[in-house]
């Protein structure tokens, strides 16, 4: 169980009710403590299913927000500025979040939108406070987009989005690989984030389809393809779970689960990848140097190497025997 959702633990008497949303719930606990409560997560539904929606939505019978303090604070904002455009009247509105992953930070936003904000409670290195969130006028995804141009190719995110508004230096040492490799076939682009990579895999010619747990960067990628009038199979999910095969994979893999550092998901991207790869296939990936994917790829694969490296960043191809 999170923090954050501890210390909403001392509170379940008045946020496990029908009129409270939670809005950034990735903590599947939560569901278990508040389950008369509506959830939202841009990464999963309140059964556990892919959700759809970037942003949460106030109903009329909404008394009460509570905001569970994302990672990015553009992120937070444009949340709030979301909540406050769709109330009529001041809402309730608590925020909470770990002291050192920037909940002060957070009270300055909030304090920005909302009226009597006061310090509601605290334990667990998190902090926990209620205001009333003031109301606005309507604001979306959209108005939060940032965008880069990357040879030619408009590239539009969302805050929350990975590398928001700017090329990854990682992702940039891929992309120089790209430009030199021959482009055909079917192109997996697991966690695609803004959509760089599959908006330069398509504008290469190839069949692609992109996948990402989060609903905000689906928008995302969607936006990419259709501002560059590029097209692609762009879904919201869980790494390989439901695709095919393809002849390639190309990927700057997950090294965050939510707020946590964690390289789980990478290794199981790698280790799993010659069960998405036709015979011949390629699984193309770039990673800090340090880490230990010489050894999966080894363990994954009968052939593979590095085809370009810097200080920081090594891009490896593996090849499906
Ligand atoms: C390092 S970013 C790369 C984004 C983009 N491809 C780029 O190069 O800019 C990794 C992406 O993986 C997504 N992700 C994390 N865990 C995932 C999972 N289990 N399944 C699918 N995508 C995931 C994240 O939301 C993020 O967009």
């Amino acid at each position: 169980m999170d923090n954050t959702t501890r210390l909403l633990q001392r509170h379940t008497d008045q946020i496990d009710t029908p009129e409270t949303l939670i809005a950034e719930a990735s903590d599947p606990e939560l569901a278990r403590l508040a389950p008369r409560a509506r959830l939202h997560s841009d990464r999963m539904d309140a059964t556990g299913g892919w959700a759809t929606e970037p942003l949460p939505r106030i109903d009329a019978d909404t008394h009460r927000v509570v905001v569970i303090l994302p990672k990015s604070m553009e992120r937070l904002e444009m949340l709030l500025a979301v909540l406050a455009g769709q109330c009529r009247s001041a809402l309730e509105l608590w925020l909470v979040g770990p002291t050192r992953e920037g909940i002060r930070s957070g009270l300055t936003r909030l304090e920005q939108r909302a009226e009597w904000v006061q310090a509601l409670d605290s334990a667990r290195h998190c902090k926990l406070y209620r205001a009333r969130l003031l109301p606005d006028r309507p604001a979306g995804l959209d108005d939060f987009a940032a965008s880069f141009v990357y040879q030619g190719l408009k590239i539009i995110s969302y805050p929350g989005v990975f590398s928001h508004g700017r090329l990854d230096e990682g992702t940039r040492e891929l992309l120089a690989v790209m430009d030199t490799q021959e482009h055909r076939g079917s192109v997996l682009d697991p966690g695609c984030g803004s959509g760089v990579l599959s908006a330069a895999l398509a504008r290469a010619g190839r069949e692609v389809t992109a996948v990402d747990n989060s609903s905000t960067a689906v928008a995302a990628t969607r936006a990419t393809l259709a501002a560059n009038q590029l097209h692609a199979t762009v879904e919201c999910g869980d790494g390989y779970t439901g695709l095919g095969r393809f002849d390639a994979i190309w990927t700057n893999p997950p090294f965050h689960q939510g707020l946590r550092r964690t390289l789980e998901v990478s290794e199981a991207l790698i280790r799993q990848a010659p069960r998405y790869l036709n015979k011949g296939g390629t699984l193309t990936l770039v990673a800090n140097r340090e880490l230990p994917y010489p050894r999966l790829l080894e363990e994954s694969f009968s052939t593979w190497r590095i085809l370009r490296e810097s200080n920081r960043y090594r891009v490896y191809r593996a090849r499906r025997s």
